[in-house]
């Protein structure tokens, strides 16, 4: 399918927007510098901190670093669960959630099996979904106009 381009100057901090590539979500999401910072936090509850499993499918080259993007705030990620395709539920906040643990860092829920990913849509480890939510191909056209594809 062909790229698509999106301008994200209205983008916010704490704000997502949902643009549909090859039939698929694309969520554009900017983190703030604190949401950033916490993502060195909790490697070790990751099944694949450092992104390395699969990278020519899940993650391209410019996107294999701890915030998993380009520009650190801004995450570009494919919203459809690893597992089987569920689409996970919109960014949890830090703290206690029904049925998450207390030390929960925010991210999002997968509602099908319950796969948990943090802010930069790595998986947490234990969870039936074996990988990190895929990185679309994408580039920066100029400081806020995104293509995708
Ligand atoms: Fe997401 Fe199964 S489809 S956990």
């Amino acid at each position: 399918g062909a790229a698509v381009e999106v301008d994200i100057a209205g983008l916010k901090e704490g704000e997502k927007i949902t643009v549909e590539w090859r039939g698929k979500p694309v969520w554009i999401v900017k983190r703030s510098a604190a949401e950033v910072a916490d993502l060195a936090k909790h490697d070790g509850q990751l099944a694949d901190p450092q992104s390395k499993r699969n990278p020519d499918e899940f993650t391209p080259e410019y996107a294999r670093n701890e915030h998993r993007s380009i520009k650190p705030e801004i995450l570009v990620v494919v919203g459809i669960c690893t597992h089987l395709g569920c689409s996970p539920t919109d960014k949890f906040q830090a703290g206690p959630q029904p049925s998450l643990p207390g030390d929960w860092p925010g991210g999002w829920l997968c509602p099908c099996h319950g796969s948990t990913f943090d802010l930069a849509g790595r998986v947490f480890k234990n969870k039936p979904a074996p990988d990190n939510l895929p990185i679309p191909p994408h580039v920066y056209l100029s400081d806020t106009r995104l293509l995708i594809g």
